[in-house]
């Protein structure tokens, strides 16, 4: 294992190379001690994850990061809006005039088209892993990706992954800071400001089938409000989202 550096208010562990940054962190999980907060990456990932047991297509020059840090299981809601809205603010430092977008429940879109994915696993103890990738330099281009991808460099914006990580973790701080200081209202209501999408048609392919709806919002558990063509609203805790063009089910 590499040697511990310090980054800002994180110690960072910086990997050549790894199967996967999220299971580095897992298997720390269990040492870390009270306050503690690491953050692991690699110049190269060999067996990204993804969400739903997807693989993680990690192309070099790309970023490979993960947090491990202690975070309530309660709370586990609002973690992913934290770190997209922390991603798309990165984004926006570099670009003022970006188009970045949050797909929930926790991508980052650039010019309507995957940027970044975020990964969260519970580790041992109370400790929590969130795994981020953001294509830097070269957008993955493969038959299974189910969401059209893009990357900073093909859009013209110029940086590296550490100057990204650098930058990124300012903006988590400030965004946990918020939730800390003014709740999840204030976070989801921010969230809502950067979201692709609200009140247009959505189809969502959940682990129990496909559901079609309009997206309302999110509840203060982080989960997505869907308008059913009966008027009801149900509650989505997990899926994955696509704009439905045709917009059948608008009103
Ligand atoms: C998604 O499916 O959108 C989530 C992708 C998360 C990928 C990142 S890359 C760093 C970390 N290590 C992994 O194995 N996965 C996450």
């Amino acid at each position: 294992m590499p040697e511990l550096k310090e980054l800002k208010s994180w110690l960072w562990i910086d990997c050549d190379e790894v199967g996967s940054t999220n299971d580095e962190a897992l298997r720390l999980s269990k040492d870390l001690r009270p306050g503690e907060k690491v953050v692991i990456t690699a110049r190269k990932q060999t067996n990204g994850r993804g969400r739903r047991g997807r693989n993680w297509i990690s192309l070099d020059g790309n970023l490979f990061m993960s947090m491990l840090f202690s975070w309530p299981l309660k709370e586990n809601g609002a973690m992913p809006l934290i770190v997209s809205l922390a991603v798309l603010n990165t984004v926006l430092k570099l670009s003022p005039q970006a188009k970045v977008k949050l797909k929930w429940p926790n991508d980052v879109l650039l010019n309507g088209c995957k940027l970044s994915g975020i990964l969260l696993e519970r580790g041992l103890k109370d400790n929590l892993v969130v795994g981020i990738g953001v294509n830097i330099k070269k957008a993955p281009c493969s038959a299974d990706i189910l969401y059209p991808t893009t990357s900073l460099q093909s859009c013209d914006i110029n940086c590296t992954r550490r100057k990204f990580l650098k930058l990124y973790l300012d903006e988590f701080d400030k965004i946990h800071q918020l939730y800390l200081s003014e709740g999840m209202q204030t976070i989801v209501c921010l969230w809502l400001q950067h979201a692709e999408s609200v009140n247009s048609s959505i189809i969502i392919h959940t682990p129990r089938g496909e559901e079609r709806g309009l997206f309302k919002g999110l509840g203060s558990d982080g989960m997505l409000q869907l308008e059913t063509i009966d008027g009801k609203i149900k509650n989505i805790d997990a899926g994955d989202v696509f704009f439905d063009k045709n917009g059948e089910n608008e009103k």
